[in-house]
């Protein structure tokens, strides 16, 4: 994920600052750094490296020392354009230097028109045309905050952008709207980050400006102000807040563990996942990333997705629904498996990976086993620029941002996002009609609110965590789209609790695993009303007649299931194809807290690596 960080104030410590908080915003996970000052004379330098901070560190000790009063700079995760020095922030047009944190949806209609006015871009990032929009303002205006007010209007999707102008080394200007930012506020200097991580260590006096909220910092003879106001010039008044966290604790943003804040992130993530990408009037999905391959997807009659893990658990959702909405015949194969198998495939045949990080050594075998058969390769990616990324013939991007607790939580649900656009965007080329286009378009957009309802239940998953955390052994047990969700579950639980779960379709307890069931054997029955509901409540009753606990993951209107169960949790109910993206979430919850409980590192379960590189 992006980082941005700026610095104004009396003291020419631009440079120290901005390196120094480069580094504390490393654990975001970054490909490419850089910085730019303006020095008192209004020189501009601007640095970018490819790679660590301290590459752009050591580029930088090859100049002279600068001093600056002023400075932004930015730690880059590739979204529009794969790292390089050319795509690494900040972006310069003519006067205007910036760094953005975010996604800007329309940047391609932007950018076609900034070309028609003369102007060249230098990179593929969708940053850099905002900053032509800026300089083209500014050269009308000549004044910076006005400049970025008039372009404002212009750009869709999320972003926090700071922004200096060569010649003007006394001002800076910050703006948000749906990407975090915060303003630390100290006597001499105001510091400005994504992230309060990098602001803990100046001063704990901090302000959060609100969507759309423009602060202009200023440095007038030695002493530096500041002014917030609305996109229309409405003067807004803000107290500093004061943050008592340890820089720890700040990087995790006072979340115990990245994975809960990973968890918590996921409303934020989906729209991420789906922003600009919803094509409501065509009742599809827009994904650039497939463009190029769009005529030869008509021909595809079987998909086969590849995939290890978590991954794998999306894979069979996925798999589903592209059957259900498309028609397409597809599976989901364990990528370990599909590498040493003989599956038929033709010219009819794609081959979809998915991975969070891009470098799962399994499914990168597999894409390249499947390239080396001839057949069309797609991935779903959340790791820019990574291996698999680059080998498939074409693919999708989560923009999940990083996630660096073990366990995948956000990339799950964005995974989830980025199939169901891919199966709008097929079912469309195929038997999908408008109207379900529309439904699933209306429901989609839905989705983070009910994730954030769903959160909400936090302390009431503790209470039940710690009610069971006794407990060795789990079934989890869901049918349908529900079945994969069982599945994700029972691996939550095991990685992060290291307590032995099994994830079963409901319908096959008779077969087998109800053998098990006794009063020391909890079943999670993931069962939200829906067209399976009499069956999940018989099966329900049977567990209960063995005195085996239930804990039911519902929905409000499953009154019988509320009844019968020991626990549930409610869930808020949206279309069936959806509600693995709803009743995941009280399942990574339920893993964190037993975990937790358990006294496990959550973030680091033993024997488990974040990137699965080897075989
Ligand atoms: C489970 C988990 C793993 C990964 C798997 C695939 O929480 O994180 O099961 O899902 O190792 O990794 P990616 O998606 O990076 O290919």
């Amino acid at each position: 994920m992006c980082g941005i960080v700026g610095y104004i104030g009396s003291a020419p410590h631009a440079y120290d600052v901005l390196l120094d908080d480069l580094h504390r915003l490393e654990y975001r996970g970054y490909d490419s750094a850089g910085i730019a000052l303006v020095r008192d004379n209004g020189a501009l330098v601007r640095v970018r490296a490819v790679g660590k901070v301290a590459a752009l560190e050591e580029k930088l000790t090859k100049r002279a020392q600068v001093y600056a009063k002023l400075g932004i700079a930015h730690t880059r995760w590739a979204t529009h354009g794969a790292p390089s020095v050319r795509n690494a922030h900040p972006h310069t047009a003519g006067a205007i230097t910036l760094v953005h944190n975010g996604i800007i949806e329309n940047f391609a209609q932007l950018r076609e028109e900034v070309q028609k006015e003369g102007r060249m871009l230098r990179s593929d990032t969708d940053t850099e045309v905002i900053a032509h929009l800026i300089d083209m303002a500014y050269a009308q205006l000549h004044d910076l905050a006005d400049a970025v007010r008039a372009v404002l209007p212009r750009l869709r999707g999320a972003y926090a952008l700071l922004v200096i102008a060569k010649g003007d080394p006394k001002t800076l200007v910050a703006v948000r709207v749906a990407s975090p930012l915060v303003m630390g506020v100290a006597a001499d200097a105001l510091f400005f980050a994504s992230d309060a991580v990098a602001i803990v260590a100046h001063t704990h006096r901090v302000i959060y400006p609100l969507d759309g909220e423009i602060v202009v910092a200023k440095r007038t003879e030695g002493r530096v102000s500041y002014t917030i106001t609305t996109e229309k010039g409405a003067l807004r008044k803000h107290t500093p807040r004061v943050l008592k966290w340890d820089h720890t604790q700040a990087q995790k943003e006072g979340y115990a563990h990245f994975m809960l804040k990973e968890i918590m992130e996921q409303p934020h993530a989906v729209t991420d996942a789906m922003r600009g990408r919803l094509d409501s009037d065509n009742a599809t999905a827009r994904l650039g990333g497939l463009a190029p391959v769009e005529e030869r997807l008509r021909t595809i009659k079987r998909i086969i997705i590849v995939s290890c893990g978590t991954s794998y658990h999306a894979g069979l959702i996925g798999a589903q629904l592209l059957q259900e909405y498309s028609g397409i015949v597809a599976e989901a194969v364990y990528a370990s498996e599909f590498r040493y198998s003989n599956y038929l495939l033709d010219k009819e045949t794609a081959v979809l990976a998915i991975s969070q990080s891009g470098e799962t050594a399994d499914t990168l075998a597999a894409v390249r086993e499947a390239k080396n058969k001839g057949v069309l390769t797609l991935g779903i990616v959340n790791a820019v620029g990574s291996s698999i990324a680059r080998e498939v013939d074409a693919g999708v991007y989560n923009h999940a941002g990083p996630e660096i607790s073990v366990a995948s939580t956000k990339a799950f649900t964005s995974q989830l996002i980025v199939l169901v656009l891919i199966v709008l965007l097929l079912g469309r080329q195929r038997t999908m009609s408008v109207a379900m286009g529309k439904r699933i378009i209306r429901h989609l957009c839905a989705i983070p609110r009910l994730i954030e309802t769903v959160c909400q239940h936090h302390k009431e998953i503790r209470a039940i965590a710690r009610r069971y955390k006794r407990y060795d052994n789990f079934l989890y047990v869901g049918r349908l789209h529900n079945f994969p969700i069982a599945l994700e579950g029972a691996l939550k639980i095991k990685e992060i609790a290291y307590v032995h779960a099994e994830g079963y379709p409901f319908g096959e307890m008779k077969h087998g695993p109800i053998a098990l069931v006794e009063p020391s054997l909890p079943t999670v029955v993931i069962a939200p009303r829906d067209s399976v509901y009499e069956k999940n409540l018989s099966g329900i009753q049977e567990i209960r007649a063995r005195r085996g606990k239930v804990i039911a993951i519902t929905t409000h209107d499953a009154v019988d299931i509320v009844k019968h169960a020991h626990d549930a949790i409610i869930v808020p109910k949206t279309l069936p194809v959806l509600m693995p993206l709803i009743t995941v979430i009280p399942l990574q919850l339920l893993a964190y807290e037993v975990g937790v409980a358990h006294g496990v590192d959550v973030d680091k379960p033993r024997n488990l690596a974040k990137s699965v590189t080897v075989e």
